[in-house]
């Protein structure tokens, strides 16, 4: 079954933890939450003191996305606020397998994430020591924005290159994500669908998670 982990970045900040609640009940499988520093991306969300906030309002795996310079700064404050997988972009400065080394000591699973420009070969060093490969499909600091559908052979390139190396390896896709470029993603070998404002702006979300969550891989 694909995982869908809505991004909260789209949801009423006013009523954050309750806004946990209304995805956790529509069937997320995870709650994406979009960090962001206003230097790896133009836009400033929320730390981990944030985070810590929402986190007894729901069990639900938190997937912290690090748009942030130099993460592993940060790492420990994420894990103490309670994420359970941290994910950080391989275009990000300081040293990222270090981070990554840093969020699986702390016993996270490990994600790394690429930009929309970033040409595949450039996660392809990090990924045997990953859980997760995200790939970007907008570019990354600011929800609603259109889906680059030339992003979609590196989800192949990172399937071919799981199904040889690392065949639990989660490949989740971010940005611009509605049920259309969701299947095409799952399609192409994702296992995972992040979205923001293709969810929220409906009333009752869980009849599109229910849908997503039927999504396969096409056979043959
Ligand atoms: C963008 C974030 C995304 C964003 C997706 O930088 O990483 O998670 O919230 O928003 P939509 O689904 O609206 O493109
Ligand atoms: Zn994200």
């Amino acid at each position: 079954m694909t995982k869908v982990s809505p991004s909260m970045l789209s949801s009423d900040f006013s009523r954050f933890g309750e806004e946990l609640v209304r995805v956790e009940k529509a069937g997320a499988d995870w709650a994406h939450l979009d960090v962001m520093d206003g230097m790896f991306v133009p836009n400033i969300t929320f730390g981990a003191p944030v985070i810590k906030a929402i986190r007894r309002f729901s069990d639900i795996p938190f997937d912290a996305h690090l748009m942030i310079e130099d993460p592993i700064r940060y790492v420990d404050d994420f894990a103490d606020a309670g994420c359970d997988l941290i994910t950080v972009h391989c275009e990000a400065s300081g040293d990222i397998r270090g981070a990554m080394d840093r969020i699986r000591d702390r016993g996270l699973r490990v994600g790394v994430s690429l930009n929309p420009e970033t040409p595949v070969k450039s996660i392809m060093p990090f990924l045997d020591g990953a859980d997760l490969a995200l790939v970007m499909t907008v570019h990354p600091g600011f929800g609603g924005q259109s889906f680059i559908s030339d992003c979609v052979p590196k989800i192949s390139a990172i399937r071919e290159w799981a199904d040889a190396k690392n065949p639990s390896l989660e490949i989740s896709v971010d940005g611009g994500i509605n049920s259309d470029t969701g299947r095409k993603c799952v399609e192409a070998g994702a296992s995972v669908l992040v979205a923001g404002s293709s969810l929220f702006r409906l009333a009752d979300m869980a009849p599109t998670i229910a849908e997503w969550k039927g999504y396969g891989p096409t056979l043959g």
